[in-house]
């Protein structure tokens, strides 16, 4: 099915081409001064200047053919040679029935047929996960649900730091306290320990006393680069100790992503194309794309017309250690060859802008990616504290996902306390509202900025009940559940057959709507086109239900469509939702 303004744009078109014009003129879009007319097309404007006629002229001729179309019951024209178009009730109750019948609430399956890798949330295994990854596994899952919807067969792949130096300066700096463990006997043959000599709380505490001996002690550097390079080449004690801090990091990583409803497909690393390396580099060589310089391996990719420096994609340094670089064009490969995508999608960092233009542009002048694949950088904003400056805990150290997390719920309970919900439930209900409503205040705070913003992180703020956050949204959405229950327990069903009176009529626009948000959330790779659809949708429904009471309406035909407009509603809010990675409880 197509949206409404879809189907008027088609409609539209034709008369442009009847007309000897180009039917590109004849996009029809949902007007923004609904208090004039319904919706608008400029298109005779644009159409006029490239003729050099008049207009107003151009617009009328068109007027005059759409008077053909039944479709419209007003047409007229505004300004210098806009049109302005409304449909007949007739034909939104038509549209309004099909939504309901249509499982995709009116959202074409534009990527049917279509690959799409996505790379989101990248946590490093043995270092804390920061609210970096936060964003990257919110944004990503949520573009991830949106291809899936749009018909894309999707990919998320968490593609974890799993075979840089932290590795080296983790198995150092154990090797440093337990030099009798069987990982560091070089004459030990096995087999290892299956259980893992250290927790992740231990974990945590390794890393960062490992890193900062790193930075000041030279020799400790040295010990860790050493060691990553012997990891990397294969010594068993070192891979056998590597695995356990990869485990013992994935079960972390797991009940942090998992406590945010934040899913993937494929936990998979750097480590994982390690084999892959050798053969590529050698191949890169030999295609004259890889060049010694200054006694490191490179891909020189600058190109004449660069506006700024374009530094070469490392591939290898002189330690022979493996580059980020080197790991994320193998995984191209990797990716090319396993799926076939159209279109791999990073949800990473915008600073790290310059490291995947370097990757891609290597990638396609080596044709490791095929030349009709899509390699798109879908960078984010930093998150800052209410200070404004990046998010810190109040000791100044780094902010840890998990203790955000924890705030968030801490909050969240307040918040349901005083808003003195579920004063009639069980704990365990108490406590899986009060997950949702700390789930939908972190991600809609996160999802509703422009991706590429930075945000300030405002717990007081995100967690309210009332403005645009997560927990109104949750908030409306079970108000229309609770209404959609009491009408039942009544009887009352709802209706097909719609009767459209002002706010019901204005509440099916925006209803008419979600398809085109959608949209141009996809194409934008922008969850906020979909934030800002909800609070639109559900403040127009605030103003419905205000000027409309359901249950008590005493005509029933009136009573059964408003009802069927409610559980639109509550379907396209819930959805809109779910594609954000918030879930919905049945009662608040
Ligand atoms: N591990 C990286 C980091 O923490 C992010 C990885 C992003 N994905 C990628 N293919 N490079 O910055």
């Amino acid at each position: 099915m197509s949206s409404l303004a879809e189907k008027l744009t088609s409609i539209v078109s034709v008369h442009f081409r009847a007309a000897g014009l180009d039917e590109s003129f004849g996009t029809v879009r949902m007007s923004d001064r609904p208090d004039l007319c319904q919706f608008q097309c400029n298109g005779a404007l644009a159409a006029a200047k490239a003729l050099k006629r008049p207009p107003r002229e151009v617009a009328q001729d068109i007027a005059d053919r759409l008077k053909a179309e039944p479709i419209f019951a007003k047409i007229d024209l505004a300004g210098p040679g806009f049109i302005n178009l409304d449909v007949t009730d007739a034909a939104l109750a038509d549209h309004l029935a099909a939504l309901v019948a249509d499982e995709q609430l009116g959202v074409a399956d534009k990527g049917a047929g279509k690959t799409i890798v996505l790379d989101y949330g990248g946590p490093n295994v043995a270092k804390p996960m920061h609210v970096g990854h936060l964003r990257a596994g919110i944004i990503g899952d949520s573009l991830r649900r949106m291809y899936l919807f749009s018909g894309y067969r999707t990919i998320g792949d968490i593609h974890m730091g799993d075979w840089g130096l932290q590795m080296g300066q983790v198995i150092s700096e154990c090797a440093r306290r337990h030099p009798e463990w069987p990982y560091f006997d070089a004459i030990f043959s096995g087999p290892y320990p299956k259980e893992p000599p250290f927790t992740f709380e231990a974990l945590e505490e390794i890393y960062p006393t490992a890193s900062k001996a790193c930075k000041a002690d030279p020799a400790r550097m040295e010990l860790a680069r050493h060691a990553t390079v012997e990891l990397q080449s294969g010594r068993p004690g070192y891979r056998a100790l590597w695995r356990h801090i990869v485990d013992v990091s994935v079960e972390g990583m797991k009940k942090n992503f998992g406590a945010l409803n934040v899913f993937f497909d494929l936990w998979k690393g750097e480590s994982d194309v390690h084999d892959r390396i050798g053969p590529m580099v050698r191949d890169l060589r030999a295609g004259g794309w890889a060049l010694e310089s200054e006694g490191a391996l490179v891909i020189p990719v600058a190109r004449n017309d660069d506006k700024k420096e374009m530094p070469p994609l490392m591939l290898y340094k002189t330690d022979g250690a493996v580059m980020y670089g080197t790991t994320d064009l193998a995984t191209v490969a990797e990716r090319v060859e396993r799926y076939a995508p159209d279109r791999i999608l990073y949800v990473v960092d915008q600073r790290q802008s310059l490291h995947f233009e370097q990757v891609f542009r290597a990638a396609r002048l080596s044709r490791i990616a095929p030349e009709n694949m899509d390699l798109t950088h879908a960078g984010f904003g930093t998150m800052n504290g209410t200070d404004g400056k990046p998010f810190k805990t109040r000791e100044g150290g780094i902010m840890k996902l998990e203790d955000l997390i924890a705030m968030g719920l801490e909050k969240a309970r307040a918040r349901i306390a005083e808003a003195e919900i579920g004063r009639d439930m069980d704990a365990d209900e108490v406590e899986d509202i009060a997950h949702k409503v700390a789930v939908a205040a972190i991600k809609f705070a996160d999802l509703h900025n422009n991706r590429t913003a930075d945000y300030v992180f405002d717990l007081d703020r995100m967690t309210r009940f009332e403005g645009k956050t997560g927990p109104y949204l949750l908030y409306q959405a079970v108000r229309i559940k609770s209404l959609l229950r009491k009408a039942a327990e009544r009887g009352f069903a709802p209706s097909g057959n719609f009767v459209l009176h002002d706010p019901d009529r204005a509440l099916a626009f925006v209803l008419a709507d979600f398809p085109d948000a959608f949209e141009a959330g996809l194409r934008h790779d922008a969850p906020h086109h979909l934030c800002d659809y909800a609070w639109r949708l559900a403040q127009q429904f605030s103003g419905f239900y205000a000027a409309c009471p359901i249950l008590p309406e005493p005509d029933e035909s009136l009573r059964a469509s408003r009802l069927a407009l409610c559980a639109l509603t509550c379907r396209t809010l819930e959805k809109t939702l779910d594609l954000l990675g918030i879930g919905v409880p049945e009662r608040m």
